[in-house]
């Protein structure tokens, strides 16, 4: 097995105050598909090492969620789980304190953490736009060269989906999610099916190019189990790459105090993944490399990203990735927290808004030159498997 092989960590956005506007951006983009020679497929390609420079069990419910009464139970039968079909059960959003969440295959199946309500979907969207920005709009580190058979999980909005299938026409690109959220107008070569992707894949072997995760943190209680079914369904030669963040709010340049409120924010994100069996911790200390690994990848590499929050970066791309960050926590925040905080430990919901109000508070203070932590890990399956 190949030793994963970390690039160096971006490098922080220089802080306005100081050094000046316009120096040199702390990234370059990473490996683009236009720079390997066209072939048949990416799982014939040989493993590329093209050079990727980035600077810069059970389940916890301990308080039920309200039922929603207005859906309709006649659509279908409730047990069946696969991509072929839709039960009622996935329709019928639960509620918590006005926030929609999915309901796949019923409460004690699978829990995912965020609302799937318009205002979270909005916060994806723009995520994703940031993410473009930060990345230069490159959408993956791994060697693609022509793939043919793309798979995406938990797709969310489809909008990486959707991106995808633009940038590669020829290519069927299908997104998976717990949730209907997708939109219905896409490419021609992009589709969405609902699935849960912590069942067992109803998708053949060695039947993908590239199989892409981006955002999942505190999705699956068994990481290696999922990159075995990803691992199972890759063409020999096919790549494996997850995008993820942690619940990290961060700075390099001492202007954050030691105790701030962002320090609260990780301890919650670390005890709900604990409660849940559900980690928040993937790109943490490289968690996701030692697991790709596990699952039978090799040549797995791994870079991270620094996001700012806030306009403080002198360099305009990096500021402006900030402005977005910073509105999109803005409007996220309380989905992001909501859940967990209050269902999974317990707090009053009162509770949990003054300790978001902070959060907020922290999150748009000028003073501090924070930023949040991405990671990218992708590998790739062996010829001779
Ligand atoms: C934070 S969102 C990220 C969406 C998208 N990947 C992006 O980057 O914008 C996580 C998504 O994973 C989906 N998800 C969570 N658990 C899942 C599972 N077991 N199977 C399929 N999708 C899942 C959720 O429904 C949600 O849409």
């Amino acid at each position: 097995m190949a030793e994963s092989e970390s690039t160096p960590a971006a490098t922080a956005p220089q802080a306005s105050a100081s050094s000046p506007a316009g120096s040199p951006p702390p990234t370059t983009a990473p490996a683009a598909a236009a720079s390997t020679p066209a072939s048949p497929s990416a799982a014939e390609q040989p493993a590329a090492d093209a050079p990727i420079a980035v600077d810069s069990n059970p389940i916890y419910h301990p308080q039920p969620l309200e039922d929603d009464d207005d859906n309709d139970s006649s659509l279908g039968d409730e047990n069946a789980l696969s991509t072929a079909s839709i039960s009622s059960s996935i329709l019928q959003y639960r509620k918590l304190h006005g926030r929609t969440y999915h309901n796949f295959g019923g409460a004690d199946k699978v829990e995912y953490w965020a609302p799937n309500d318009d205002a979270q979907n909005d916060q994806l969207d723009i995520n994703h736009h940031l993410l473009n920005l930060a990345l230069d709009n490159k959408l993956f580190f791994a060697p693609l060269s022509k793939p043919t058979r793309v798979l995406d999980v938990g797709t969310g909005t489809g909008m990486w989906a959707i991106d995808f299938a633009d940038e590669f026409p020829d290519c069927e690109v299908t997104g998976i999610d717990l949730s209907p959220i997708q939109p219905t107008w896409v490419p021609p070569n992009c589709k969405f099916e609902l699935d849960d992707a912590s069942q067992p894949w109803t998708f053949p072997d060695n039947h993908f190019d590239y199989i892409h995760f981006r955002y999942m943190i505190g999705c699956f209680k068994d990481w290696p189990a999922v990159y075995r079914e990803a691992y199972r369904c890759l063409k020999p030669g096919g790549w494996i790459e997850h995008l993820d963040c942690t619940a990290d709010v961060l700075s390099d340049d001492g202007s954050l105090p030691k105790d701030t409120v962002f320090v609260e924010w990780k301890k919650v994100f670390k005890e709900a993944g604990e409660k849940m069996g559900q980690t928040f911790e993937v790109v943490d200390n490289d968690n996701y490399v030692g697991w790709l690994k596990e699952a039978g990848f090799k040549d797995v590499k791994n870079t991270i990203i620094k996001t700012p929050v806030g306009s403080w970066p002198a360099d305009p791309k990096w500021k402006e990735v900030g402005q977005f960050n910073q509105y999109m926590l803005d409007g996220g925040i309380e989905g992001l927290g909501l859940y967990i905080i209050t269902n999974v430990l317990g707090w009053k919901y009162e509770e949990m808004q003054v300790f978001i109000a902070k959060v907020r508070a922290g999150l748009k203070n000028k003073n501090w030159h924070s930023y949040c932590v991405w990671g990218a890990a992708w590998g790739q399956k062996p010829y001779d498997e």
